[in-house]
């Protein structure tokens, strides 16, 4: 729990406190905590008995001096070679490692180019991400304590917290998902999730069932999810944040909630952790509830097709030929290559439904992960302008990513089909690509944004920011981007 905290009185103070140190600079807040205790805490810095260093944390005992049992000095490094990147990760470890209730004297947090308020809004973000705890189906919890961090600052920073808050929220809710195992969460409880939150914000929303994809001609999506009896659905909500419904920007997230490769079956090794083929999915939704939560001025669609990707005698075969939403037909040369299968329909009704540009978010190919490993994101575009002040978005939330290529070839590349107009996965060929331009097919002139996110939808180490496990990556970046629109 984040609570903005007015006024401090360093003697009286019960809570213990935490306070930013930088190599180089001493903030006027750390003379007057240093005052209250005698001056001991530059003494102890003078003697060099406590370190300054970027992020190592030291825990001093005040021993009577001031009301509360500790102060928790956070090395903040060289003023220069601070930044808000640095910020969030020192905070993010101030908050694992914290075991009671903390006061962070935000002002001295701050760096030379950050006011207090962006500081807070960065503080509460962090301390949000780095606390999330998986919500798991252990049968015995350990008691996990909630902690309570209060943000001092000189001036009011309440709203600024509240959007940190915000930001970090919206990714717990997308880890949340990622983390549900396979058969918590199908299709038709994604779509339920969906809808809750769609009717608790007041929002017009649609789930297309699998009757309305066959008289809509889904064959992307009708074809994925053939093996199955979890029956897909297409979930679309409306977000109007304008006078107008104008300048739209679709955000479409894989929703494939199981993937187990179909008849072009993974091995074990593959096909666990595909639980998480809905990563987009999660991402893409975080993303819409934070724009929501923070009142964008700005209009969205979201568009999540969701389905298992299951074996069956009913499931798609090599070979087969499907008729996609657009007209165009596809030969599933692979039945594992079928995230591209379902984002296809969603792209053609995103622009049917009056998309201006679009974000696609999908952990769509392994190719991604060997090409830029699991800390970045591939990144795909047809429109340069779109995708630089996507960039700028990035560089803000410190989320890594890197622009991937799409060249004429690459989509001629796609069109050797004997039977059909595209396949879905020509043999020797760049797989992250080869599934971005399968995408371009159908999105076409829009202006369009595609993150494959196979690689950092997850991370197998706990980390500053969180857990090991889902990161819900991209949420706060598409929300930045759609924040710095307004
Ligand atoms: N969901 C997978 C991609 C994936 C792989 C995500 C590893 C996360 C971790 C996707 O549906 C898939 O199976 N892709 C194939 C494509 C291939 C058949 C062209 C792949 O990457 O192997
Ligand atoms: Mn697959
Ligand atoms: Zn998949």
């Amino acid at each position: 729990m984040i609570k903005y905290k007015q006024n401090i009185d360093f003697k009286n103070e019960t809570t213990n406190l935490a306070i930013g140190v930088f190599t180089d600079d001493k903030h006027p807040l750390f003379n007057q905590l240093d005052e209250a205790v005698s001056n001991e805490l530059s003494s102890m810095l003078g003697e060099k008995l406590v370190s300054t260093k970027f992020k190592d944390i030291t825990p001093i005992y005040s021993l009577g001096s001031i009301k509360a049992k500790k102060i928790i000095l956070v090395g903040l490094g060289k003023r220069e070679e601070y930044s808000v990147a640095k910020q969030r990760q020192v905070i993010g470890k101030l908050a694992k490692e914290a075991e009671e209730d903390l006061v962070l004297i935000i002002d001295t947090f701050t760096s030379r180019d950050t006011t207090s308020a962006e500081t807070s809004t960065t503080a509460a973000e962090a301390l949000t991400l780095a606390t999330y705890k998986v919500d798991s189906y252990k049968t015995e919890e350990p008691n996990a304590k909630t902690i309570t961090f209060y943000i001092y600052s000189q001036t009011d920073v309440q709203l600024a917290i509240e959007r940190g808050v915000i930001y970090a929220e919206a990714t717990n809710h997308a880890r949340q998902l990622y983390n549900e195992p396979g058969n918590k969460l199908t299709a038709t409880i994604l779509a339920n999730k969906v809808a809750n939150f769609a009717r608790h914000h007041q929002l017009e929303y649609t789930i297309i069932e699998k009757e309305e994809m066959k008289q809509r001609n889904m064959g992307g999506i009708i074809g994925v999810n053939q093996g199955s009896t979890e029956p897909p659905k297409v979930i679309v909500v409306k977000y109007q944040g304008t006078a107008d419904f104008d300048n739209v920007t679709a955000i479409i997230g894989k929703g494939v909630t199981f993937d187990t490769g179909g008849y072009c079956l993974k091995p074990r090794t593959g096909m666990l952790g595909m639980q998480g083929d809905m990563g987009g999915a999660a991402s893409a939704f975080g993303a819409f509830e934070a724009a929501v939560r923070l009142h964008l001025p700005v209009n969205l669609l979201l568009v999540i097709p969701t389905t298992d990707n299951m074996v069956s005698a009913d499931a798609i075969k090599p070979g087969d030929v499907l008729h996609m939403m657009s007209g165009k037909t596809v030969e599933v040369t692979n039945t594992d290559a079928e995230g591209r299968l379902i984002l296809a329909d969603a792209i053609t009704l995103a622009k049917e439904a009056g998309a201006s540009q679009i974000i696609d978010i999908a952990t769509l190919t392994g190719a991604i992960i060997v090409a830029l490993g699991s800390e970045t994101t591939g990144t795909f575009t047809n429109n340069q302008e779109f995708f630089n002040q996507f960039r700028q978005a990035a560089e803000l939330t410190d989320e890594d990513i890197w622009q991937m290529p799409l060249f004429p070839r690459d989509q001629e590349a796609l069109r050797k089909s004997l039977v059909a107009d595209l396949n879905n996965s020509p043999v020797g060929k760049p797989g992250a690509i080869m599934a971005a331009a399968f995408l371009k097919e159908f999105v076409e002139d829009t202006p369009w944004i595609h993150l494959d996110i196979a690689g950092t939808s997850e991370i197998k180490t706990n980390h500053d920011l969180g857990p090991k496990g889902a990161t819900g990556v991209m949420v706060r970046t598409i929300t930045k981007y759609l924040e710095n629109q307004t």
